[in-house]
């Protein structure tokens, strides 16, 4: 695959910017976007940057019938120096070549598609929120947008890139999150869609969520869709959890998400000495260890949330409340590192950041 050039058209109008210390997640666009189409007959083509707009699609467009589509999420910073930094978007560049792969649509070029993300947000710079515990989420997606009605891989898609100034995404922030452990439904399972980035999967979890929260829990803990025994993520998010001075996370199975905070988060942990083990755990293990006073943090990763520490879990007629309702000091290291190397604040010693360098248009 060749990089292509990729045309810019600018917006006319400026949309007002909003107020940064107020922000919510995902709520407002700003002033551009990215677009790429594909087709058969020219494969991926055309890439541009135009202003923020609807899209029209025919109302057989695939994806409206069959789901079939990918996205992805990761975040910019502007450093105190001025600079763009982007973190490890290359991960996720590859991780939607793998989404593709797993929902039969054609692989993207790597590096068109970086060269888009940074064009863009070097369009829409100013839009970077600085005030604390916020930042530029940016959202790659996929659509496949053929008019027809059988049920196979589409013909036709669009490629998307729009941004979103964003706050915490839960409204609790770096603070505790209260979890019910799922019984009934499940996310995913092996052999699935669970380790793809695909919107059916979100729709699926749905049900779950909106019940946890009638009863007053953020989220749910999802168990694995055969035995409902094994551990496997924790909203949309990856789960890790502090076993007697070991820090345990559900290996990697099949039909759980690799996130990319999840594999920062084992690097850093790794990097500071501590023993990280990727293993199947089972909810009576975390129970058995709870009771024996040795689990002592629990936390989830997701590039939105960044680390969400867990606070109380509720499984079965049991209520475990961890780390006395605290942020523990693992997850309150793990973020400020993190936010910090995401903002060039912290030494990056793994380079995983890229600055966006500036482009002349
Ligand atoms: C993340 O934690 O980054 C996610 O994937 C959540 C996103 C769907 C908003």
């Amino acid at each position: 695959m060749t990089k292509q050039t990729i045309s810019v058209q600018l917006s006319t109008t400026k949309k007002q910017k909003p107020q940064t210390d107020q922000l919510e997640f995902g709520r407002i666009f700003t002033d551009h976007m990215f677009i790429m189409d594909y087709s058969v007959e020219r494969g991926w083509h055309d890439p541009k940057i135009v202003p923020y707009q609807p899209i029209e699609m025919d109302p057989a467009a695939m994806v409206y019938h069959y789901g079939q589509s990918v996205f992805e999420g990761l975040k910019a910073y502007l450093s105190k120096e001025g600079k763009v930094l982007l973190f490890r978007p290359k991960k996720n560049i590859e991780r939607l070549n793998q989404s593709n792969n797993r929902l039969c649509i054609p692989q993207v070029d790597p590096d068109t598609v970086l060269e888009g993300l940074k064009t863009l947000i070097q369009i829409d710079k100013e839009w970077i929120p600085t005030a604390e515990g916020t930042s530029l989420y940016i959202r790659p997606f996929i659509i496949s947008t053929e008019p027809f009605l059988g049920v196979a891989p589409s013909k036709m898609y669009k490629l998307l890139i729009i941004l979103s100034p964003v706050g915490s995404y839960y409204k609790e922030g770096i603070h505790p999150v209260k979890i019910a452990v799922e019984s009934e439904f499940v996310r995913a399972v092996a052999g699935g869609t669970g380790t793809a980035k695909t919107a059916g999967n979100y729709a699926a979890s749905l049900k779950a969520q909106e019940v946890a929260e009638s009863l007053g829990f953020s989220q749910v803990l999802w168990l694995d869709g055969v035995e409902r025994k094994y551990i496997e993520e924790v909203g949309s998010m990856n789960i890790f959890f502090k076993i007697n001075d070991e820090i345990v996370t559900p290996a990697l199975n099949g039909s759980i998400l690799e996130g990319i905070t999840r594999n920062s988060v084992i690097y850093l942990l790794r990097q500071w000495g501590y023993s990280v083990i990727e293993k199947k755990i089972s909810i009576e293990e975390l129970f058995a260890a709870y009771e024996a006073g040795q689990l002592e943090e629990a936390f989830g990763t997701g590039t939105a949330a960044v680390i969400s520490p867990i606070g109380e879990l509720m499984w079965k007629e049991h209520h475990l409340v961890i780390n006395n309702g605290q942020t523990g000091k693992i997850a309150k290291q793990l973020y400020e590192t993190i936010t910090g190397i995401q903002k060039g604040a912290i030494q990056d010693s793994f380079d995983w950041t890229i600055e966006v360098d500036s482009i002349r248009l």
